[in-house]
């Protein structure tokens, strides 16, 4: 039987989730947004019911799902609007802007028994999962450092950035909460959560926007130092992730889907290849998990808890690049 889920926003992370609920041929999708045209469009090129009021789509039925696809300074309104209605939540990164209302979501959500999940898409990463189980393993000891360099082109692959929640921090735009917020995530999944950070970043290129395109973070992870380097101008869309740890290193080549290990005392790095991906196929395990998830099955899915520190990570890294300081992180 199909699951009745509902997009909330259907700009361009909203229509992707959509067309992927679609295709896992476990859902009967229905799409919101307040944008009368977009929402017309949407509606009509996937044949879905559409809704340009929130009220007026929870009316009409009852969702096992609800997807939030808006800009960040609203997921969490929604996200307690759909949890009393009754739905599973799943929500787009970064969970929010600030950090005031999410003890009444953590609330709400542990009241409501419903599941929720965070849309940090690294998770869906078979390569990522890999190089997780593997350090967790212990195999070659503790991480001890961990050291990202990441970045692309934006401009080429979000055309639309001058337009759209990337102009303002208050709406989740910079690099930081856009595009950090993802790598930060994916590190405090592999080493665990972060503790203390330094953040410097500036404007350095991107044309008709002001906001931080360019990143660089000294971090604790605990006992593990972690340094990122991230920014958006670049010309090749790379992210590459050095765990070393006690007895040998762990390197992620996100863009290649490739993890690789090298043992202490081995000649050569041993690489873990996963298969070309189409883009969809990521968001459709995505979608796959999250439907597992409403049936009370275990996922990989990034947690509410594991997104609230990371939005700490994020605020943290705002608030260092701002005051020219080193920032605690408290749990
Ligand atoms: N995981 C990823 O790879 C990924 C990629 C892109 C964006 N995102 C995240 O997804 C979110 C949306 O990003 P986007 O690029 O799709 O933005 P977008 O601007 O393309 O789309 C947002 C849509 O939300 C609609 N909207 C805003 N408020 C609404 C409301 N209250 N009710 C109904 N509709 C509303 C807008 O009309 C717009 O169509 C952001 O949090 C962003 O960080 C994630």
């Amino acid at each position: 039987m199909s699951d009745t889920i509902l997009i909330i926003g259907c700009g361009s992370i909203g229509e992707r989730h959509l067309r992927c609920f679609q295709k896992t041929g476990r859902a009967d999708v229905s799409a919101c947004d307040a944008n009368a045209a977009l929402l017309q469009r949407v509606a009509a090129q996937y044949g879905a019911p559409g809704f340009t009021d929130l009220n007026a789509a929870l009316a009409a039925r009852q969702y096992s799902g609800i997807v939030i696809c808006t800009p960040a300074q609203t997921h969490l309104d929604l996200a307690l609007a759909a949890l009393r209605h009754g739905a599973g939540v799943f929500i787009e990164k970064p969970l929010s802007t600030g950090l005031a209302k999410v003890d009444d979501l953590r609330d709400t959500a542990l009241k409501s028994g419903r599941f929720v999940a965070v849309a940090y898409v690294y998770h869906a990463m078979a390569w990522i999962q890999e190089a997780r189980e593997f350090l967790r393993s212990g195999e070659i000891g503790r991480p001890l450092h961990v050291s990202v360099a990441t970045g692309q082109h934006f401009p080429t692959f979000r055309p639309a950035y001058r337009e759209i929640y990337y102009t303002r921090h208050e709406t989740g735009g910079g690099a930081i909460q856009d595009a950090l917020t993802h790598i930060a995530n994916t590190v405090e999944w592999l080493v665990g959560p972060t503790t203390r950070l330094y953040c410097d970043a500036a404007h350095q290129a991107l044309e008709g926007v002001t906001v931080e395109d360019t990143v660089s973070v000294a971090a604790r992870h605990g006992g593990v130092l972690v340094n990122y380097a991230l920014n958006q101008f670049q010309a090749p869309n790379e992210t590459v992730m050095n765990i070393h740890c006690e007895g040998g290193s762990v390197r992620i080549e996100s863009h290649d889907r490739r993890w690789s290990v090298f043992r202490r005392g081995a000649p050569a790095w041993e690489q873990h290849q996963t298969p070309p991906l189409e883009r969809d196929d990521l968001f459709i395990a995505q979608a796959n998990d999250f439907l597992d998830g409403l049936h009370g099955k275990p996922t990989l899915l990034a947690t509410l808890d594991e997104a609230v520190q990371t939005l700490k990570f994020n605020l943290a890294a705002l608030e260092s690049a701002r005051s020219g300081r080193a920032v605690e992180i408290s749990a």
